[in-house]
């Protein structure tokens, strides 16, 4: 659907998404959205890809259609940074996608990725349409100190507040640094976060795992299976849509934040690794020490058996 859609619509659109799944009364619909032609409008729903469920009094939103997904977001992200938004039914990696085109200010989504990934080289499976796999550019201000470390935590951060926002909950979701979000021990996203020299623009990637559900899991190696979550599986109704545009409002929130304590402190609260045991491989060689805390700039602070201090950088550290 590439057509201008009437913001009528798109309201409509937004009080559905925000039900998370339930039914919305119709005559309540209908007042809000504002509409000499009720009908025509849930047709463009339907038209825009929009499974509906109606009965004579409510309709239910079960999934939102990706021929609105541009123009949804073009409407809920108005107030942010502009950037070009671009939706594909399959694509390699949004990030990869975006790293192709570095000067373009991009937000890109995907409902399937065939070589999604994400740091050092490692795979990002999702099964087509289960997941909110998306990219977007940063344009960093090169006075600031915004370094991978820094951008990640904050988008770690970010994402775990839009989540508890959108199921209603505080201080449910884990750290694991540097960009992996958990739930009871099990990976709900992870992060990717790359800088593109000499351009000055930071790439971060986002993977949610919202629709996968028990088949799913099934076919992953069963070592694998407890170890992966998703809102579905965790009893959380949501929508892709309304997740990815949470998810990014919430990041540019925290990105244009002056003052990063209070995102250190909510890191603090949700770092997993908090005081834990840990063996690392950073650079060639294998740290073991316990956690002791983060610098915005130099990364994980971890203390070795030897009693000395160090400091990890997240885009060359891996937890072993
Ligand atoms: C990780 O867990 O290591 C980070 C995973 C990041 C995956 C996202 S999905 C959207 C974007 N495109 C990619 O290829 N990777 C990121």
């Amino acid at each position: 659907m590439n057509e201008e859609v009437p913001a009528a619509i798109l309201r409509l659109l937004d009080l559905l998404l925000k039900a998370r799944g339930r039914p919305v009364d119709l005559l309540r619909l209908r007042g809000e959205a504002d509409t000499k032609d009720f009908e025509a409008a849930m047709r463009q729903l339907v038209a825009g890809g929009c499974h509906l469920e109606r009965d004579p009094a409510t309709v239910r939103l079960v999934r939102s259609g990706l021929g609105l997904w541009k123009q949804y977001l073009e409407h809920v992200l108005c107030d942010g940074p502009w950037r070009r938004i671009e939706i594909y039914p399959t694509t390699t990696s949004t990030q990869a996608l975006i790293k192709a085109r570095p000067t373009e200010a991009l937000l890109v989504l995907a409902d399937e990725q065939t070589a999604g990934h994400g740091r050092l080289g490692r795979r990002w499976v999702c099964p087509a349409g289960t997941g909110v796999l998306l990219s977007l550019t940063h344009q960093l201000d090169l006075n600031q100190p915004f370094t991978i470390d820094r951008l990640s935590f904050l988008a770690a951060v970010a994402v775990a507040e839009a989540i508890e926002r959108i199921i209603g909950t505080t201080e449910l979701i884990q750290i694991r640094w540097p960009n992996d979000l958990m739930v009871n021990g099990a990976k709900l996203a992870g992060i990717l976060v790359e800088i593109i020299q000499p351009v000055g623009t930071a790439v971060i990637g986002v993977g949610i795992n919202v629709d996968l559900d028990h088949p799913h899991l099934i076919q992953l190696p069963p070592s694998l299976r407890d170890q992966v979550c998703s809102f579905r599986l965790c009893g959380w109704p949501a929508d892709r849509l309304h997740v990815a545009s949470e998810i990014i409002l919430s990041i540019d929130q925290h990105l244009q934040a002056e003052d990063v304590e209070p995102a250190i402190t909510q890191w603090r609260r949700r770092n997993l690794l908090n005081q834990e045991m840990v063996s690392l491989r950073s650079e060639g060689q294998t740290i073991t020490g316990t956690v002791i805390d983060l610098d915005p700039d130099e990364g994980l602070i971890v203390r070795r058996q030897s009693g000395e201090i160090v400091h990890l950088h997240a885009s060359t550290t891996s937890l072993l």
